[in-house]
């Protein structure tokens, strides 16, 4: 079986080089401080298109991603969830009804676990001496409106040395590296603004209050919202799309109901589907790509019956970099009278993003991977989607009054932020967004 994160193998030496070469035709000599003999990547695994198209990897033994059939096989099934659920199948497409289960129920059932425990990346660490020097490159080069040793001078990280090599930093699908700017104003905060927000009336609490909501009207020009009531704050592109998955789509459900999601999501776009789909008794069908990993757009149109109640698809892949054509999965999607989310994790640090262009329901994304701190991220939602929503977390921020017979929640946007947020990480992130490369 060829999985999906085989698929996101590190790509070898010699691939970076050439997309070095591709990108900056002057900076192609030794860009990595290191020879390509001594780098001698492991081999890109070879990647059967035609088993993606199966569904998950192709492979239904994984007791993680098994069809109806099998799910609701009585030998097959270890846990009892989604054995009533009824087959969908329209030709085309199969559904599936999932099963989350934890390890020790797996390896109770007897069931081999294929779960991959990394993507393939190389940690042997590379034969250099301590003190080998930067072979140079020039760094007067201009990227842009930049030389390279501005762009670097703006990322004080890139001052470490790594086995006696200056860094090069190229992991930025995982996530970026935090300029000086994004330090600075972290600095800042925490030496001059640091308090709770919504909660004081003292001149601390005014001013951490002002700058939290002042990232949130940044965010929301980033992104073309309507308006900073869509602007939810939490910790990532994961917790987001939990948070539209059992806030909105969950409540929404029954059993046999649909959720379509691609062939090309990241886990975080599959799992916390899975789980609804597992309480609720819905079930999940998969977009297949071709063999040049693009999404199949008639398929898709097929997925769609009367029970389908949501989508929701990434925006750029992490695992084939694929652009999906977000417009049209929209626009069809309301063709059919459901609602749908975008990822939008791989795709705000390169596309201009316009939600109300676009007319998406919901669309998320992380900060860590646009420049801006770890553990804040963003969920856009249009407004009467949010409104209908039930609150995901409770306490603290998100109520308004509280006695012990009942509680009045906050409107939109707090009525999502229970608790104590990240608050600096918010203000480090809207100090970067106007800056971001687009
Ligand atoms: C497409 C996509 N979606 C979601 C995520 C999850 O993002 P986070 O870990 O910031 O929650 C990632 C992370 O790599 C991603 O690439």
């Amino acid at each position: 079986m060829t999985t999906i994160e085989q698929m996101a193998g590190v790509p070898s030496a010699a691939e970076l080089d050439a997309l070095a070469n591709a990108w900056f035709p002057d900076l192609t000599e030794n860009v990595y401080g290191f020879s390509q003999e001594e780098a001698s990547e492991p081999a890109v695994p070879e990647v059967n298109m035609g088993d993606l198209n199966q569904g998950y990897g192709g492979d239904t033994t994984d007791p993680y991603f098994r069809s109806v059939e099998e799910a609701s096989a009585p030998e097959a099934n270890f846990s009892s969830a989604g054995s009533d659920v009824p087959v969908v199948d329209n030709g085309s497409s199969k559904g599936y009804a999932p099963v989350v289960i934890s390890q020790t129920e797996a390896a109770e059932s007897g069931r081999k676990i294929d779960a991959p425990t990394s993507l393939g990346g190389d940690s042997t660490p590379r034969a250099t001496t301590d003190d080998k020097p930067y072979t140079s490159r020039d760094e007067s080069i201009r990227i842009g409106s930049k030389t390279l040793a501005q762009i670097r001078s703006d990322f004080p990280i890139l001052n470490e040395r790594i086995n006696g090599n200056k860094l090069v930093w190229l992991d930025n699908g995982a996530t970026t590296q935090r300029p000086k700017a994004v330090i600075d104003r972290l600095s800042y905060y925490f030496e001059h603004e640091n308090s709770n927000v919504h909660r004081g009336a003292h001149t601390l609490a005014a001013r951490s209050t002002d700058a939290y909501e002042n990232a949130r009207d940044i965010v929301r020009d980033f992104i073309g919202a309507p308006s900073s009531e869509e602007i939810v704050f939490v910790r990532g592109t994961t917790e987001a799309i939990n948070l539209v998955a059992n806030a909105y789509v969950k409540p929404r459900l029954k059993p046999g109901d649909e959720i379509i999601v691609s062939i090309l999501e990241h886990h975080a776009n599959i799992v916390p589907w899975q789980l609804v789909a597992q309480e609720t008794g819905a079930v999940i069908k998969v977009i297949p790509c071709d063999e040049s990993g693009q999404l199949i757009l008639h398929e898709y149109e097929k997925l769609f019956t009367e029970r389908t109640k949501f989508v929701s698809v990434t925006h750029v892949s992490n695992v084939l970099g694929t652009v999906t054509p977000i417009e049209e999965l929209i626009a069809i999607a309301h063709r059919h009278g459901v609602r749908i989310l975008i990822d939008g994790a791989q795709s705000v640090a390169h596309i201009p993003v316009n939600v109300s262009a676009l007319d998406a329901d919901f669309f998320v994304f992380s900060g860590h991977k646009v420049f801006a701190p770890t553990g804040i991220g963003v969920v856009y939602g249009k407004k009467e989607l949010l409104e209908a929503a039930r609150p995901y977390h409770g306490g603290g921020n998100m109520i308004a009054d509280v006695t012990f017979e009942r509680t009045i929640y906050n409107p939109i946007p707090n009525k999502f932020e229970a608790g104590t947020g990240s608050i600096a990480d918010a203000v480090g992130r809207g100090r970067r967004l106007p800056i971001c490369p687009r």
